[in-house]
């Protein structure tokens, strides 16, 4: 009895998804002095992700990767990416600190809050965003200080027009233009991150 009882909620679950979705999308969202239009709904998110997720089982097979998160943008990208993956694996979340460098270099973004060895394995990093391409660099380069086997990319947005460096990003759910965006996990000095939709700045 109980059984039947769970697979009526499973099933429901799973048709009902999609519908509270729709019904929570709001066509424009303020935050603080901007105005932001809907630009990617949930549903269409959610498909990319999957396909992406599928990808890596089918390419990690055998591979049991580390995927590293980057707090605090990835984190609804990660959450529903795992859901998709259906081979060993393991996750574990860093943070980016930034910092001002050199006058040559700018400012500096730090990987801080890493505790899991990454000595050969292949790791897989969850961004939310690839923008000017120079976090990531930052990024791989602290990586490849704590000897990985290979490291891959997947990112949830990609705005190849703003790319300043050469990136190999083998995973990207979405490409995007130049605009601002908020929602699923990005924000907007502080806020927007709550949204399963995708918002774009309104000019
Ligand atoms: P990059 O170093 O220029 O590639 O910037 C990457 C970081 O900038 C991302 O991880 C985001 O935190 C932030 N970012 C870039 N574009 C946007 C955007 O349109 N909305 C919110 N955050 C963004």
């Amino acid at each position: 009895m109980f059984y039947i009882k769970r697979c009526d909620y499973e099933a429901k679950a799973v048709i009902l998804r999609p519908t509270f979705y729709k019904q929570e999308v709001m066509d424009t969202i303020q935050i603080k002095d901007k105005q932001f239009k809907v630009s990617i709904e949930a549903e269409t998110i959610q498909a990319e992700v999957a396909r992406v997720a599928n990808e890596i089982n089918k390419d990690l097979i055998g591979k049991n990767p580390l995927f590293l998160s980057v707090l605090n943008g990835a984190f609804m990208f990660t959450a529903d990416l795992l859901k998709h993956i259906t081979i060993p694996c393991e996750v574990s979340f860093v943070k980016l600190a930034s910092y001002e460098g050199t006058s040559s270099t700018g400012t500096i973004k730090e990987m801080i809050g890493l505790n899991a060895d990454l000595t050969g394995r292949t790791v897989v990093i969850i961004e939310d965003i690839v923008d000017t391409g120079l976090t990531m660099q930052h990024l791989l380069e602290s990586i490849a200080l704590h000897n990985p086997e290979k490291v891959l990319i997947a990112s949830l947005l990609l705005k190849p027009d703003k790319l300043k460096v050469e990136l190999d990003i083998q995973y990207v759910a979405m490409s995007i233009p130049n605009d601002f965006i908020v929602g699923y996990g990005l924000d907007y000095d502080g806020f927007g991150r709550n949204y399963p939709d995708i918002y774009t700045v309104i000019d």
